[in-house]
């Protein structure tokens, strides 16, 4: 089996990419795929929503009740106050750096279809940015899922990745930007490369999306200086799945079978 250095699996995937650009619909899309590889080995997949705006649950069909009973870790501020022992917003006070929070995974995720689903919500983690008991909960949060579980595990992001500190970014086995047909797409994506790199994440690939035939493809693979692992095509039945509300998987079969070829190009080294 393929471990990391610390001797975990390669199996922690994050997605990022600039706003609009398919970041969520790739997470869905990829969550599935991989819970059906690890339903045999009564496994889950682990899907986290580290966007603010949120909208991972929707994509991936989760039924409305089961949504509405997830808060965003960083907006639970009695769990915030018990783990820390500091209220949101309170700065310069005490605070816990390390609190516990291997039970939180269980505790405030909901499961459907061998996806278990977490929402972090606002998120700092270990950045230049606040130090507060609210990203003190969440960097841990993070870094526990990553270093100490075993299932292999999504994380939407936001645009960038200058958010995550040095040891939660390294613990990233692989992260996938995602670009469009257009030179502006593929500028950030080698900013966020050259970032990524530079915090310690050593695999980063790029994903097509919105793709409307083969010379946006070829425009991509050509000038893009992140290597490309594949694409998802300009698709009505993934602008309907978001207007109705409804998950991807189900609702989008090219653009499923386009996403299981992505994860066939991961698949020489990911273990899912
Ligand atoms: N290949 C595609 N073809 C057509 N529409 C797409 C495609 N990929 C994504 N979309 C649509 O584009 C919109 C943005 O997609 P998505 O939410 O996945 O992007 P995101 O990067 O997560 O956005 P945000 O930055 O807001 O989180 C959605 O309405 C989605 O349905
Ligand atoms: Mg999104």
């Amino acid at each position: 089996m393929v471990k990391n250095a610390g001797g975990n699996k390669l199996n922690k995937i994050a997605i990022s990419g600039k706003g609009g650009v398919g970041k969520t619909t790739l997470s869905a899309l990829l969550a599935h795929i991989y819970a059906e590889k690890a339903r045999p080995k009564e496994q889950e997949v682990i899907a986290i929503d580290a966007d603010p705006a949120g909208g991972l649950a929707q994509a991936l069909g989760f039924p409305p009740d089961l949504q509405a009973q997830v808060t965003p870790i960083s907006e639970m501020e009695d769990l915030i106050f018990e783990r820390t022992g500091a209220r949101p917003g309170e700065y310069g006070g005490f605070f816990k750096l390390n609190p516990r929070v291997d039970d939180i995974p269980e505790r405030f995720s909901v499961s459907h279809r061998g996806i278990r689903f977490l929402r972090l919500g606002t998120i700092d983690i270990g950045g230049s940015g606040c130090i507060c008991p609210e990203s003190a909960l969440l960097k841990a949060l993070v870094t526990h899922l990553l270093l100490y579980r075993d299932e292999m595990m999504i994380l939407d992001m936001e645009a960038g990745v200058e958010h995550l500190g040095r040891a939660t970014a390294q613990a990233v086995d692989v992260l996938l930007v995602i670009i469009e047909p257009g030179r502006r797409s593929l500028t950030t994506a080698a900013r966020v490369k050259k970032l990524a790199n530079d915090l310690g994440i050593q695999h980063v690939y790029a994903v097509g999306n919105k793709v409307r035939g083969e010379s946006d493809w070829v425009f991509m693979k050509e000038e893009s200086s992140v290597p490309t692992l594949g694409y998802l095509s300009a698709n009505q039945e993934l602008m309907d799945a978001d207007i109705r509300g409804t998950g991807v998987f189900d609702t989008a079969p090219t653009a499923v079978e386009e996403a299981r070829s992505i994860a066939r190009a991961l698949g020489d080294w990911v273990v899912g």
